[in-house]
């Protein structure tokens, strides 16, 4: 398994484009089941769960042919999906079980084939992470569904799903891939579907617009009403991916943490106003300039002073500040001048991190779904290891602000939804190597 081993202490500076969005791309792809023309996404990003994506759609009968991007500095490649088989229909639990994102096959594959088999998501590192609401959304469409040997089984009663009225909305707000599955499912039903308490994340907007592109009628996306005129059939489409607002939000830490000079093109400034304005409460100071007049694809420069402000900090559905910056956010915090107050609304577990900090001298305090982070002068190096791809995210940005080396064990984690984050880091003046077993078997043996 492969480690960073990173040297803290340098001060990142330079220019970085920011890549399309792994969220997004994920149930965009997903779409390609819902049609049998080529559908084509532009600025994909070459990631762990994109290539586990294209493995479990080509058993669906869904060839997704990749060509990455050729310029170092693009957004991502290009992916042209076109479904050819459409008898396959099960999504087995040697995929489903690497990515819960596989769940969004489940909609698509169900209105266009009036049937999916796919194995029940487990939970994972980050907590329970049930699938009740996609479920119950397709049941009030016409979806007969059973459960069989750790697969969901769903069948459309009377050959086509119905247009209903659907709640979406859970305990810890509405559901994002929920949303987008029940929209993508929608979109072939006969008569007209009303999603009520849609998640309004940025990720379903850019699904709808796919989905629109391919004759889809939706109207009210990203808002928490959704409205979708089942239509017979759908047809191909290009689509670029939207900037992955998560990579961004991370880089923007990663400056800010090192005292450093960033600029992102590719910036996604309007969807991340809620953590631009924490990072800018804590005294990291932001500038966007250029872009569309959207300010979905812009240019911002990133630079900190010295002294970082503590501040709070709670995770909301979007707009709000996002559970998947919680992580990288901390390791910012530890090191500024008081106490910070973090409090994670949407997944109460998901604080891996948290020890792991500890280890590196950050004093944190967690009571239930709220940790109290006290300002430290400075982390210290050493080895950690997260089991989830944020938490790993954060040691990372921990590693480039401490004393001395820290290793950053198990980095698949990362590779799921990082591209190349090390060489990325390094082309900014960090001093971080992945080290592989192998690599360092080879070490050894040339020491011995
Ligand atoms: N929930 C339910 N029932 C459901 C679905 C969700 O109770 O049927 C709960 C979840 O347990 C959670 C909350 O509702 O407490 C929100 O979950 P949601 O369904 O919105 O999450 P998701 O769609 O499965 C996506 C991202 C996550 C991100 C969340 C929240 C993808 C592939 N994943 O997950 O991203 O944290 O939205 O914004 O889009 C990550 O990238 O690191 C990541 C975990």
């Amino acid at each position: 398994m492969d480690r960073f081993v990173i040297e803290g202490g340098a001060r990142l500076s330079g220019r970085l484009t920011i890549k399309g969005s792994k969220n997004a791309a994920l149930p965009l792809m997903a779409t390609a089941l819902l049609t049998d023309q080529p559908v084509v996404l532009k600025d994909v990003p070459d990631l762990a769960d994109i290539v586990n994506m294209r493995r479990l759609l080509a058993e669906l009968g869904c060839e997704a042919e990749y060509a990455p991007a050729t310029d170092p500095g693009a957004a991502g490649g290009t992916m042209s999906l076109r479904s050819h088989d459409e008898s396959l229909s099960h999504a087995k639990y040697e995929i489903v079980r690497t990515m819960r994102a596989s769940i969004c096959t489940l909609g698509p594959m169900l209105a266009r084939r009036g049937y999916a088999r796919i194995s029940m998501p487990g939970g994972c590192a980050i907590g329970d992470r049930p699938v009740d609401l996609h479920l119950r959304g397709l049941e009030a469409m016409g979806a007969h569904i059973t459960l069989d040997g750790g697969d969901i089984i769903a069948r459309v009663r009377g050959g086509r799903l119905r247009g209903a009225r659907i709640f979406l909305g859970g305990p810890f707000g509405s559901t994002v891939l929920g949303t987008s599955n029940v929209m993508s499912a929608a979109a072939l039903a006969e008569g007209t579907t009303i999603i009520e308490s849609a998640a309004c994340e940025p990720e379903v907007v850019d699904v709808a617009r796919l989905l629109m592109a391919m004759g889809a009628r939706i109207y009210g996306a990203g808002s928490p009403r959704i409205t979708i005129e089942g239509v017979e059939s759908l047809r191909g489409a290009t689509h670029r991916v939207i900037p992955d607002r998560i990579e961004a939000g991370t880089y923007m830490c990663a400056a800010a943490i090192t005292n450093g000079d960033l600029t992102l093109d590719n910036c996604p400034v309007d969807v991340l106003l809620a953590a631009i304005d924490r990072l800018e409460r804590a005294g990291v100071n932001i500038v966007p300039s250029g872009g569309d007049t959207d300010q979905l694809r812009t240019t911002a420069r990133i630079t900190s002073s010295r002294v970082l402000q503590p501040i709070e900090v709670t995770t909301q559905p979007h707009p709000g500040f996002p559970t998947d910056l919680q992580a990288q956010l901390m390791a910012l915090l530890c090191l500024a001048d008081g106490n910070s107050v973090i409090t994670e609304r949407i997944y109460p577990e998901r604080f891996l991190h948290v020890a792991e900090l500890q280890r590196m001298g950050a004093r944190l305090l967690r009571q239930g779904p709220t940790v109290v982070v006290s300002g430290v002068k400075k982390l210290v190096g050493a080895p950690v290891m997260a089991s989830d791809l944020r938490a790993s995210a954060c040691l990372v940005l921990a590693g480039l602000a401490a004393q001395g080396t820290t290793v950053v064990n198990r980095v698949y984690h990362l590779d799921r939804g990082y591209e190349r984050m090390e060489d990325r880091l390094r082309m900014l003046g960090a001093r971080i190597e992945r080290l592989s077993d192998k690599q360092e078997a080879l070490a050894v043996e040339a020491v011995g």
